[in-house]
């Protein structure tokens, strides 16, 4: 029976360009989505992006642009390298959205007022606006924020608080029995022995300052010199993308979500916080957390003082869509922290692709379109169990490998029976070993939809009309 399937991605800060660490929480939630919906599930992916911070309106200034304006531009750009990648989500929510996003968030915040659970209370502290969050004189190096060099500013103000302190042994029972379930098993570890230590209520609102425009920032209900803090408004995009709140279908249809993936730096607000706040308004938590690691190239984080950051762009315009999408999947695992360089992904791209994957496509269409004279008829199997398992356990590198184990394993197919040879002695023997190559090969561009969804097509295309595939990977010197 077809399940429903909700994916969500994080919602990206539009303050600079996204770089590889983003297109590859994107490229693996689309291909966890696109997976799904060919089992036949019926899947609903979200994306979109984190708008209404400091940090945002500080870059719009630094450029002299309106807030608003400058959002529209980045948010474009967003849209268009997420077409690069070939995405298939279903809605792009910005948490500036007026309609959707602010009353589902004052509905969400409501519910917790009506648990009891938001309080007001004075509070002061250093503030690091790179990390939007307050850090504590233990967080710093030399008086500076270690992770963006610059010193926090020393803030005292009344904010709301949410008793996060309340749900901490009921989320630590639902993650340990995996009712909630937190993936990769590292992670359910990391996020358990802090739920041990217990946790301590959050400021969940700011005052709002004079020079914010009042197109960013959630009003809190019932007081408007106040806005949301980061908690209330961009997690709540789960679930306000779904109209909850506005009595949207989508909502009752897909909540709870099957998976939130994201990247590890942001596991603690999505595996305490958040499910907190579900629990404080009643509603179902998600089903799981998908966290992966980070990538760094040639061991380093990327950075623009190193020179080693990786634009996705640019490989895009060298590679294209799926050579892409395919080194992501395959070479970095979504447990574990990965790496990138250019000369390791030209590499892969040579030996995988352009000698592997290419060159067996064209080879077996070779001989398929010279010897079979009515082409092949191929058939759809179920999909094999190691490559289903994998992917319902989101180990997304494992199934790729799967896959390619395929390829070599045809590859050698070729070598030992050696149908060229035979179809000149044998021409029925000859032609039904190429007809078998024929029907593994479609079989091997079926497992690559979820992964290189374009050249999985062309792939069927050209076994179904028995022509050669054009290049699908021409190898790079
Ligand atoms: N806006 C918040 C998320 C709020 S979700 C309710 C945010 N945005 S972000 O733009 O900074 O990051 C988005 C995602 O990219 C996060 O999952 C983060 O872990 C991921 N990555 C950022 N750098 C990364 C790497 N170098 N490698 C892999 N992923 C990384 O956080």
């Amino acid at each position: 029976m077809a399940k429903t399937f909700y994916i969500t991605t994080p919602i990206f800060y539009p303050n600079a360009k996204l770089h590889l660490g983003h297109a590859y929480t994107t490229t693996v939630s689309d291909i966890l989505a696109r997976y799904q919906r060919l089992v036949g599930n019926e899947v609903y992916f979200l994306t979109g992006s984190d708008e209404n911070t400091q940090k945002m309106i500080d870059a719009a200034r630094k450029e002299g642009k309106d807030p608003i304006i400058f959002l529209d531009e980045i948010v474009d750009k967003f849209a268009s390298l997420f077409g690069e990648l070939n995405i298939s989500y279903d809605q792009f929510i910005r948490t500036t959205d007026q309609q959707k996003h602010w009353p589902g968030a004052q509905a969400l915040w409501q519910k917790l007022v009506a648990a009891g659970d938001i309080y007001k209370k004075e509070y002061e502290g250093l503030y690091c606006v790179g990390h939007e969050a307050f850090v504590t004189e233990k967080d710093l190096v030399d008086g500076k924020c270690p992770d963006h060099g610059v010193e926090p500013q020393f803030l005292k103000e009344e904010n709301y608080f949410f008793k996060l302190s309340k749900y901490t042994n009921v989320i630590k029972e639902k993650i340990e029995s995996d009712e909630f379930s937190v993936v990769p098993e590292s992670r359910k570890n990391e996020i358990l022995s802090l739920l041990n230590e217990g946790l301590q209520d959050v400021s969940f609102s700011r005052p709002r300052k004079a020079d914010w425009p009042q197109s960013l920032g959630i009003p809190v209900p019932g007081d408007d010199t106040q806005v949301m803090y980061v908690w209330c408004d961009a997690l709540a995009n789960y679930i306000t993308a779904l109209g909850y709140g506005q009595g949207g279908e989508l909502f009752a249809k897909f909540w709870p979500a099957q998976v939130h993936v994201m990247g590890k730096d942001i596991l603690r607000f999505h595996a305490a916080i958040w499910p907190a706040m579900l629990l404080s308004a009643g509603v179902p938590l998600p089903k799981s957390l998908l966290v992966h690691g980070f990538i760094t190239s040639g061991g380093k984080k990327m950075s623009k003082t190193l020179g080693n950051v990786i634009d996705p762009e640019e490989l895009l315009a060298e590679y294209g869509t799926d050579a892409v999408r395919y080194y992501l999947a395959r070479h970095i695992s979504p447990f574990e922290d990965g790496d990138i360089t250019r000369e390791a992904f030209k590499d892969a791209y040579n030996a995988d692709l352009a000698n592997g994957l290419g060159n067996l496509a064209a080879r077996v269409m070779q001989l398929a379109q010279t010897h079979l004279e009515n082409g092949t008829h191929p058939e759809a199997a179920p999909f094999p169990k190691e490559y289903a398992e994998a992917l319902e356990n989101f180990e997304v590198h494992k199934a790729l490998g799967f896959v390619f184990e395929q390829v070599g394993a045809l590859d050698q197919k070729i070598t030992q029976t050696e149908p060229f040879k035979v179809v000149k002695t044998d021409a029925a023997a000859g032609k039904k070993i190429i007809f078998e190559l024929t029907q593994e090969l479609y079989t091997i561009a079926r497992l690559l939809g979820p992964f290189t969804p374009a050249v999985s097509e062309a792939l069927k295309q050209a076994i179904v009309e028995n022509k050669k595939p054009e290049n699908l990977f021409p190898r790079k010197d």
